[in-house]
């Protein structure tokens, strides 16, 4: 780490965020080719559609692993405090960079402790609405119908809010993705998005 930076997360908090990502991602797409006859291509690539139907359930195990590891290493920084509803009641000042009007965040903003609830609780439901569509035989094809059906719209909303925390995190605030690359930001960035957790951390 350079001496204008700040640790953001330590090794053990990016290793679980890249397994949940990148298992995440595996899904999205092996989901979408599963959903979509023009998009089988993409399981091609991994060995076909039957190789698809194995890693696909193995890899949403990963991922439900991977966000049980996530949510105790970060529940106790993501409740929502009075600062937190003030960020979000400015928030439209948050998407228009209009930075007089947004009120100083800590560690996490309220949108993204926001984002952390709602991907906790997609994923719970993506586990147990999958799950018999992994075992098809064992449960009755209403049952499937219903739960084909809500598992793919749980995973469409997982994936639209995937899409923006990735821009969040890369186009939209350059700094931001080294924080999960390499574990730190420069004392800007902090100050800049984060100016409470960089009052702590400084100690100024
Ligand atoms: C390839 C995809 C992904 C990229 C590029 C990415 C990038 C990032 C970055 C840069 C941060 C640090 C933000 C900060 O320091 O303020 C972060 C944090 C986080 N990521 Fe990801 N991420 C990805 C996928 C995911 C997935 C799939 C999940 C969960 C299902 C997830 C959950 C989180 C959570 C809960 C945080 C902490 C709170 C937050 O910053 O929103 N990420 N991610």
């Amino acid at each position: 780490m350079r001496k204008n930076e700040l640790e953001r997360f330590n090794y053990g908090q990016r290793v679980v965020h890249w397994v949940v990502a990148l298992s995440f991602l595996l899904l999205m797409f092996t989901g979408l080719a599963f959903s979509y006859p023009s998009l089988t291509w993409i399981n091609t690539l991994l060995g076909g559609g039957a190789a698809a139907r194995v890693i696909h359930p193995w890899a949403g195990i990963v991922f439900s692993v991977g966000l049980v590891f996530m949510f105790f290493m970060w529940v106790k920084s993501m409740f929502l405090n009075k600062g937190d509803r003030e960020w979000l009641a400015a928030i439209k000042a948050y998407a228009r960079h209009d930075r007089e009007r947004i009120p100083p965040a800590g560690k996490y903003n309220g949108g993204q402790k926001i984002f952390f609830w709602l991907q906790i609780l997609l994923g719970i439901f993506l586990l147990l609405s999958g799950i018999p569509l992994w075992f098809p035989e064992v449960y009755g094809s209403g049952l499937l119908v219903t739960m084909r059906f809500l598992h793919f719209v749980l995973a469409l909303g997982a994936g639209l809010f995937l899409i923006i925390h990735v821009y969040l995190g890369t186009i939209a605030y350059p700094g931001t993705l080294g924080a999960m690359l390499w574990g730190s930001v420069t004392r800007g960035w902090a100050r800049l998005h984060h100016p409470l957790w960089y009052k702590e951390k400084a100690g100024h």
